[in-house]
C-alpha cells in the first residue's frame, strides 16, 4: 500500500477526492489528513474533513492547519462551495476529533515516523505543505512526491491567468515549485478534461445510497456557478468540474494520464499572480521540475470514481 498523506479544503470537489482515497484502502494507507484554508475557512475546512470522513466510516487523523496563506489575506470560494463549502448538503455532526497535533507537527511526525517515503497529496493552497518543507527540510528525501491539484498552464478560473489554489498563495506554490521535492500538477489543463456529466452524475444517484444521493447533491450544487467560468471545453457549463479527484486518480491509475516534465514558474504579484508559467518546449533551458498532466482518458476516469462510491456505499 501506498503510505500516503492529504491535505485537503474540504470543498466539494475535495470531498469527492476523499471518496476516491477512503474507497481504495487496499491500494492507498491514508496516514494523516491535514486541512488548509482555501474554499473556505479553517475552522469550516476543518470542521467539514471531520464530518465528512466520520460520515464515510474513514478512521484517520485529522490536524489543523495554518489559518492564512504566507503573505496574502485569505480569499475563499464560497460562490463556488457554498458557504459551508458543502452547498446543501448536510452531514451529521463528526465523531473524528481534531488532532491535538497541529498539520505542519503532525506532518513532520509522520513522514519522519515513516520506514517508506511518504506521498503527499494536496488539493487546496500550499501554504501547509510550503510551512512543512522551510521549517523541515529533512522531510525532502522522505516525500516520494507531491500530487498537487493546482495551477494551469492555459487560463485561470480566479483571475484571467490564475488557477485558484494556486491564486491563493502563489508563495507556498513557489516554496514547493523550488524546493527540489518531486511534484505533479493536475492542473486545469487536465482537470477541465475530467468531468462528469450529468447524464454520468444521474448513475451515481441511482446506486441508491444516502451517500450515493449526498454525493449526487454535492456536485450538482455548483453545476450553476461554474457557468461563469466557461471556456475551456464546448459544453463546458452542462458537465461538473472533478479537479481534486484528478490528484488521487494519478496515484491510483497513472496510466489513465498524460503529462510531460517542464519546468513551471509562479507569478507572485500583480494581476498575474497565482499564474503558473509552464514552460512546455524548455524555450528556458532550466531543469523541470514539475511533472504537468495535461489529458486524461475521461471514461475510465469516471467509470473508477463511480465504482468508488458503490464501495463507500456498500461499507
Ligand atoms: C480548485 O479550487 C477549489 O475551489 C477546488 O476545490 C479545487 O481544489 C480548482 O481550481
Ligand atoms: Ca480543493
Amino acid at each position: 500500500r501506498l503510505p500516503i498523506i492529504i491535505d485537503t479544503d474540504p470543498g466539494i470537489d475535495d470531498a469527492m477526492m476523499l471518496t476516491l482515497a477512503f474507497a481504495n484502502r487496499e491500494t492507498l494507507d491514508v496516514r494523516l489528513v491535514t486541512t488548509c484554508s482555501g474554499n473556505i475557512s479553517q475552522d469550516k475546512t476543518n470542521y467539514n474533513a471531520r464530518s465528512f470522513l466520520s460520515y464515510i466510516g474513514a478512521d484517520v487523523e485529522i490536524a489543523r492547519g495554518l489559518e492564512q496563506p504566507m503573505f496574502r489575506e485569505l480569499e475563499v470560494a464560497e460562490d463556488i462551495h457554498g458557504e459551508s463549502g458543502f452547498g446543501n448538503v448536510q452531514f451529521p455532526a463528526p465523531t473524528l476529533p481534531v488532532s491535538k497535533r497541529p498539520a505542519v507537527t503532525a506532518m513532520l511526525e509522520t513522514i519522519m515516523a515513516s520506514d517508506e517515503k511518504i506521498t503527499i497529496v494536496a488539493t487546496g493552497p500550499l501554504t501547509n505543505v510550503a510551512a512543512l518543507l522551510l521549517a523541515h527540510p529533512e522531510v525532502k528525501p522522505k516525500i516520494e512526491r507531491i500530487s498537487w491539484m493546482g495551477g494551469a498552464a492555459v487560463g485561470g478560473n480566479m483571475s484571467p491567468t490564475a488557477e485558484f489554489n494556486a491564486y491563493v498563495d502563489p508563495h507556498a506554490v513557489e516554496i514547493v515549485f523550488r524546493s527540489g521535492v518531486p511534484v505533479v500538477m493536475s492542473g486545469l489543463d487536465v482537470t477541465h478534461k475530467a468531468f462528469v456529466t450529468i447524464d454520468e452524475a444521474k448513475s451515481i444517484l441511482n446506486i441508491g445510497t444516502e451517500f450515493a444521493e449526498k454525493a449526487y447533491h454535492l456536485v450538482t450544487y455548483y453545476l450553476d456557478v461554474i457557468k461563469r467560468t466557461s471556456f475551456h471545453e464546448e459544453n463546458y457549463d452542462q458537465v461538473l468540474h472533478f479537479h481534486d479527484v484528478c490528484a488521487v486518480m494519478y496515484l491510483l491509475k497513472p496510466e489513465f494520464f498524460e503529462g510531460q516534465d517542464c519546468f513551471v514558474e509562479v507569478a507572485l504579484e500583480g494581476l498575474a499572480a497565482g499564474a503558473t508559467v509552464v514552460d512546455y518546449t524548455n524555450r528556458s533551458g532550466k531543469t523541470p521540475n514539475v511533472h504537468v498532466l495535461h489529458s486524461v482518458n475521461r471514461k475510465a476516469f469516471v467509470a473508477e470514481f463511480v465504482k468508488a462510491v458503490k464501495v463507500i456505499s456498500e461499507r
